[in-house]
């Protein structure tokens, strides 16, 4: 079986661990890999990966020490041009011409659809990963990522928390999540903020100020705040004036952490969870299966269609927000 391998969509700490997991597994296999660069685009444009020693198929030794390394060696895209039928036309001829017979695609739900649209003109078979920091995918408790997103947006929290003592005051550290508080919801646990901001709850201005009053009358000094880039009111800046207007209480100053989440080597756990889902891909790809996206669930293995992984919104851990205010007094 000759297999493709791509990453696709915004790239994600450990996308490179499960590359190296697919081609580890499969070459044991017996299969071939082909390394597509810049995701769909890649695919349409003939891309592809050719190792430091210039080999054209993945070997081995193509991915030694991938598991450490963050960013995507096969590099990542959005490709608009695959959003077309002509573009996906020209994904398919490729497919054909260099005989690839399935493929592993590592993204997130841009990805998947990507995926549904392509088994429409393609008959190989398709298994992904899910790579994305927002930890937002129905059918895995764990996306590609997300561990190490939280890991540093905690370490820069910590980080503001030591200024804001200082010159008593609160921030809002805006993190990413487009559609999903996930990121925003760890971080603020495990970082002891005071408040959040996330688009699956109601973000009441009015009973921020009140609680803020609290807070003050009880002396507290500094205050976090972590937003959510998706939050229904708007990004951390437009929230900062809606609260200075409503009467804040507390000197403020605006952090947006933005792409360092998206950095960085991953955590044992994104390597962990990488390898395991990069390997099971492989597995299935082996079982005949197509048109599904692997995913975690604790230790386990789950496998659950693309169509149902994007269709179906991830619920936040509304019980973890509760929890964040219940500690934060
Ligand atoms: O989907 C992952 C993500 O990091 C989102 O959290 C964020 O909104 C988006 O990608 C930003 O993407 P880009 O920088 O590629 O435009």
């Amino acid at each position: 079986m000759r297999i493709g391998l791509f990453c696709s969509g915004g790239d994600a700490p450990g996308m490179n661990a499960c590359c190296r997991a697919v081609v580890r597994a499969a070459v044991g296999r017996g299969f071939e890999v082909i390394g597509i660069n810049r995701g769909y685009q890649g695919l349409i444009n003939a891309d592809f990966f050719v190792d430091r020693a210039g080999n054209k198929s993945m070997q081995m030794r193509s991915v030694s020490d991938w598991a450490m390394q963050g960013g995507a060696f096969l590099r990542s895209s959005r490709s608009d041009e695959f959003r077309t039928s002509k573009g996906r036309s020209l994904a398919v001829r490729n497919l054909q011409k260099h005989e690839i017979d399935a493929l592993i695609p590592i993204g997130g739900d841009g990805t998947f659809a990507g995926a549904v649209e392509l088994a429409k003109q393609w008959d190989g078979q398709i298994v992904g990963c899910p790579g994305t920091i927002d930890n937002d995918l129905h059918g895995t408790d764990y996306t590609i990522g997300f561990s190490t997103a939280v890991q540093t947006a905690v370490e820069a929290v910590d980080k503001i928390r030591d200024t804001a003592e200082s010159h008593e005051r609160m921030f809002l550290i805006e993190v990413m999540g487009r559609h999903s508080g996930y990121i925003a919801v760890h971080t603020a646990l495990a970082s002891g903020a005071e408040v959040i901001a996330i688009p699956e709850t109601v973000t009441d201005i009015e009973e921020i100020i009140e609680y803020l009053n609290t807070l003050r009358s009880r002396k507290k000094t500094s205050i976090m705040m972590v937003v959510a880039e998706g939050d229904e009111l708007g990004n951390a800046f437009e929230i900062d004036q809606r609260l200075q207007a409503a009467g804040n209480p507390y000197k403020t100053r605006v952090v947006v952490l933005g792409h360092i989440q998206r950095g960085g080597r991953p955590t044992p756990e994104d390597r962990i969870r990488s390898t395991q889902m990069g390997s099971a891909a492989v597995t299935a790809l082996a079982a005949g299966k197509t048109g599904i996206m692997i995913g975690t669930d604790g230790e386990e293995i789950v496998e659950t269609p693309f169509k149902k992984a994007i269709s179906i919104k991830r619920q936040i851990p509304v019980q973890l927000v509760r929890l964040m205010e219940e500690m934060a007094k």
